[in-house]
C-alpha cells in the first residue's frame, strides 16, 4: 500500500515541520481567521473548510511541486497539536525567496515561532542552497521584526509590492 502521509521537512528540539495536505483545513480555517493573521498579514477570505483545502491546493500544495518548498505546518512534538504555519514562499511578486510564518496565540511565547524560523532559515541555505533569503513585513508588527532579528535578518529597505498599495519592510539573511 502506498504511504499517503505528508512528507516530514524538519525536526527541531520541540517541534516538527511537515508538509500541510487537504487534512489540516480545520487548522488553517481557524489560523488564517485569527485576527492576528488578518492584522499582519491579510484577509485570505478562507470561510469554511472547503476554502481552507482550496487555500492548501493552491498554496502550498502548488508551491511544494513547483519549487520544492513552501508553507509547512508546524506540530508540537509533545502533544502532536498543530500550532502554526511556517516556511519559504516564492512570490511572483518578489525577486527572492521569502521566508513565512504565523502562530496561533495560545503558542506565542514560548519560542517556537523563532525555533521554526531558524530551522527553515538553515534548511534554505542547505538543502535549497539558498545565499539570500528575504522577509516582508509590516511596520507595526514589533513581534514579527524581533523574530527576524533574532534569526539574523537584518532589514534592508521599504518596499511596495506590485499590485499592493501598503508599504513593506524587507529584511534579508544573506549566507
Ligand atoms: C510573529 C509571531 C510568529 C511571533 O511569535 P512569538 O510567539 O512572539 O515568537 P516566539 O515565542 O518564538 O518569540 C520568542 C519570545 O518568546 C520568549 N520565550 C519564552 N520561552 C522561550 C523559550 N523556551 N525559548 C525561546 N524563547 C522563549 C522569548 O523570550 C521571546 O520573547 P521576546 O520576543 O519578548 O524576546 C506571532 O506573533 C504570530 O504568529 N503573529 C501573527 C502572524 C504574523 O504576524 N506573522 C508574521 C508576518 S511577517
Amino acid at each position: 500500500m502506498q504511504n499517503t502521509s505528508p512528507t516530514t521537512i524538519l525536526e527541531t528540539k520541540r517541534l516538527t515541520l511537515r508538509h500541510l495536505s487537504a487534512d489540516d483545513a480545520p487548522f488553517i480555517l481557524e489560523l488564517l481567521n485569527d485576527p492576528s493573521f488578518i492584522q499582519n498579514i491579510g484577509d485570505r477570505n478562507v470561510r469554511t473548510i472547503a476554502d481552507g483545502e482550496s487555500y492548501i491546493l493552491k498554496g502550498p500544495l502548488t508551491s511544494y511541486e513547483k519549487n520544492g518548498f513552501g508553507l509547512d505546518l508546524v506540530i508540537l512534538k509533545e502533544t502532536g497539536e498543530s500550532i502554526g504555519i511556517c516556511g519559504l514562499i516564492k512570490r511572483d511578486t518578489l525577486e527572492d525567496v521569502d521566508i513565512g510564518y504565523a502562530f496561533l496565540p495560545r503558542f506565542w511565547s514560548k519560542g517556537y515561532a523563532v525555533e521554526s524560523a531558524l530551522a527553515v532559515k538553515e534548511y534554505g541555505q542547505k538543502v535549497h542552497g539558498l545565499k539570500r533569503i528575504v522577509a516582508i513585513v509590516v511596520s507595526e508588527n514589533q513581534g514579527s521584526i524581533r523574530l527576524l532579528e533574532k534569526i539574523g535578518f537584518e532589514f534592508e529597505k521599504m518596499v511596495k509590492l506590485a499590485g499592493d498599495d501598503v508599504e513593506l519592510m524587507l529584511f534579508a539573511f544573506n549566507a
